[in-house]
């Protein structure tokens, strides 16, 4: 399923629901933009940007900004690099991973696989992160076993970046090595009330040789 991007965020009033995004979102947005743009091409995309509440150059990591600055940025800077909203926020999401796996690599340590990681991922939300950030409005995660062996998660905010989390979880698959195949088989933007993926782990495979199937 290709995943759309919710291009405003209304939160059922018709006005835009404000004040919502950790600073360290948009720092991390920042440190992808330099690098993929570099800082000058960065500095000329937020100065020609009309409509910003904060500037981002100014954002501090536990501040609290709004929803519809992150938007406007994502879209600028996926118009910069030629891409859709929604690849955008999964690029963004593969390098966010990476960057906050070496700043919390805590979180990453005591697990060996990423299907680990992920019964974890709803806890670091809703206990970590939220002591760390106070007044973070963090995204719920589940997770549950499926008969073949997949794992699904599911992911419910009201900011429905389920594009965001295609990349993350990509960049879980990286940092633990193993890969993830990950299909989105339900979406918020399609009227969900949740977006759920089916995880695979391709190293999870046994060898052609094993597991019955014939080789030649
Ligand atoms: C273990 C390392 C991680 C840390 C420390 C972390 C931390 C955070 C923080 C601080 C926020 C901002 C919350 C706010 O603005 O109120 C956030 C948002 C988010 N995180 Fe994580 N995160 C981690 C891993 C992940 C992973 C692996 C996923 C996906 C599987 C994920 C998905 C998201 C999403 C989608 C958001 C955007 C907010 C939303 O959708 O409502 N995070 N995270």
């Amino acid at each position: 399923m290709t995943s759309c991007f919710p291009a405003t965020r209304t939160a059922g009033t018709g006005r835009p629901k404000e004040g919502d995004v950790k600073g360290i979102i948009f720092n991390l947005l920042e440190q992808f933009c330099c690098a993929r743009l570099g800082e000058p091409a960065y500095d000329r995309l937020v100065d020609g940007l009309d409509g910003l509440a904060h500037d981002p150059r100014l954002m501090i990591a536990p501040g609290t900004y709004a929803d519809e600055d992150f938007l406007l940025l994502v879209q600028a800077v996926a118009r910069g690099l030629a891409v859709d909203d929604a690849e955008l926020l999964r690029e963004f999401g593969r390098f966010a991973l990476a960057r906050l796996a070496e700043r919390y690599p805590d979180f990453f340590t005591p697990f060996r696989h990423p299907r680990d990681f992920f019964r974890f991922v709803g806890m670091v939300h809703h206990v970590e992160v939220s002591k760390l950030y106070q007044g973070a409005t963090v995204p719920r995660f589940a997770c549950q076993e499926a008969e073949d062996g997949a794992l699904l998660l599911s992911y419910r905010s009201e900011r429905r970046l389920c594009p965001f989390v295609e990349g993350l979880i990509a960049g879980v698959g990286r940092h633990y090595g193993t890969g993830i195949e990950c299909r989105h088989e339900r979406c918020m933007n399609a009227g969900a009330t949740a977006c759920e993926f089916r995880l695979r782990f391709p190293s999870d495979a046994p060898p052609a040789h094993e597991g019955g199937a014939a080789v030649p």
